[in-house]
């Protein structure tokens, strides 16, 4: 696994587990090019639009009205009601409030599904390229991230199946799907959705689905979901954020989907994590949920523009390969004779000034890649592009 990015020798008297953490390696790239004058991010997960005007008054007047007070640990019944519609609409059916839990962020959504999932020497497995910090915080609670890398194929980027169920021992608790993925733009098709739901439920698994780039799909109204397969008893996480779909990444707002009887668990790990999600930003959330679908719309237009962008230009590039991202906004490309995609981030720093993330961050199957955000402008990638030619011809 490559996951670990070379860095300092952890210092002496923390857990081991907290002191062998590896540095993001998107992190590691971000911070030493962040202050260049004139850099063009394309490195993290986020496009260069702030956080719509309409969401940020409906966070004021929350805050105006009086909203500063502690509150629901499981989130406030107005949010975790509109999260129901969301999801029941988009489903097609039925999603019950008692099954949403509001929480500080994607990452924290993560993290506490895997606090109720995970014992120190569980393992679970998923599939790579993945996003780093769902391994990371694996190994903070001692548990084991197995990966299994999909490979870039004419047509798309392939899983193989057989190998994911292959991987799954007596020690593993759960498996990991991403879709649409980040890195790769991966949309899982419905029917390995259904073949992941009935070996876990053969074998008594629980599935952890992140779905934060559900809304953001090139080809279909919404990547298929986990909860258009599954009973509301199956043993299903779904994690979910605000940040993609609403230009909301600094706010640390999120969502799991998770069974209504474990509600009190779920409470209890809220309580003793974060004692909840800001009260006045939940008041925003339900103006996203119920309001937001329109500025979701551009947001999606104005990623397909800059897919277009960055697909056209790199298809000129005869070192590059890639093959069209499904959903997520990521073109992750591989360039021929470069092996060391962690030089070439540093490099492209240094020559270009645009900032990438290099596919190495992203576990197995990343290495020789890298990853860039297409949802920025198509001024500003037609720039960056221009600055890339040279370096990766
Ligand atoms: C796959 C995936 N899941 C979850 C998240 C968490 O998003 P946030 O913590 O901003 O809500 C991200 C962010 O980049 C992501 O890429």
């Amino acid at each position: 696994m490559d996951l670990v990015a070379p860095g300092p020798q952890p210092l002496p008297g923390l857990r081991p587990a907290a002191a062998a953490l590896p540095e993001s390696g998107i992190v590691e790239v971000l911070n030493y090019g962040r202050d260049r004058p004139g850099l063009i991010p394309l490195w993290v997960g986020e496009g260069d639009l702030p956080t719509p005007a309409f969401l940020c008054e409906a966070a004021a007047a929350a805050l105006r009205a009086g909203h500063t007070f502690y509150t629901h640990q499981r989130g406030i019944p107005a949010l975790r009601s509109a999260l129901a519609g969301y999801h029941a609409r988009l489903a097609g059916r039925p999603v019950e409030a008692e099954r949403i839990y509001v929480t500080a962020s994607g990452m924290q959504a993560v993290m506490l599904a895997l606090q109720a999932l995970v014992d120190p020497g569980d393992e679970v497995v998923m599939h790579a390229p993945i996003w780093p910090n769902i391994p990371a915080a694996l190994q903070i609670l001692g548990a084991r991230p197995v990966q299994v890398a999909t490979t870039m194929a004419e047509g798309g980027w392939r899983l193989d199946l057989d190998r994911l169920f292959d991987a799954c021992g007596p020690r593993t608790r759960a498996i990991v799907v991403n879709s649409p993925n980040n890195p790769t733009g991966r949309v899982m098709p419905a029917e390995e959705i259904r073949a992941v739901r009935d070996f876990a439920r053969r074998h008594g698994l629980w599935i952890l689905s992140d779905e934060v780039y559900g809304r953001l799909v090139y080809d279909a109204p919404h990547a298929p979901s986990f909860l258009e397969a599954c009973e509301p008893e199956d043993r299903l996480i779904v994690v979910n954020s605000f940040s993609k779909n609403w230009a909301m990444t600094g706010w640390r707002l999120g969502w799991l989907v998770a069974p209504a009887e474990f509600g009190q668990a779920f409470e209890n790990l809220i309580q003793y994590n974060t004692s909840g999600a800001p009260t006045f930003q939940q008041h925003a959330g339900v103006t996203a949920v119920t309001q937001g679908e329109a500025f979701l719309a551009e947001t999606l237009a104005r990623c397909r523009d800059g897919r277009a962008l960055v697909c056209e230009a790199m298809a000129g590039l005869p070192r590059v390969r890639f093959v069209p991202p499904a959903g997520a906004f990521y073109l992750f490309f591989a360039v021929d004779g470069e092996p060391d995609s962690r030089a070439l981030a540093f490099r492209l720093v240094d020559r270009a000034n645009v900032g990438l993330a290099p596919g190495t961050a992203f576990g197995a199957g990343g290495r020789g890649f890298m990853r860039l955000c297409f949802a920025t402008s198509t001024e500003k990638l037609a720039e960056a592009m221009d600055r890339l030619a040279p370096a990766l011809s």
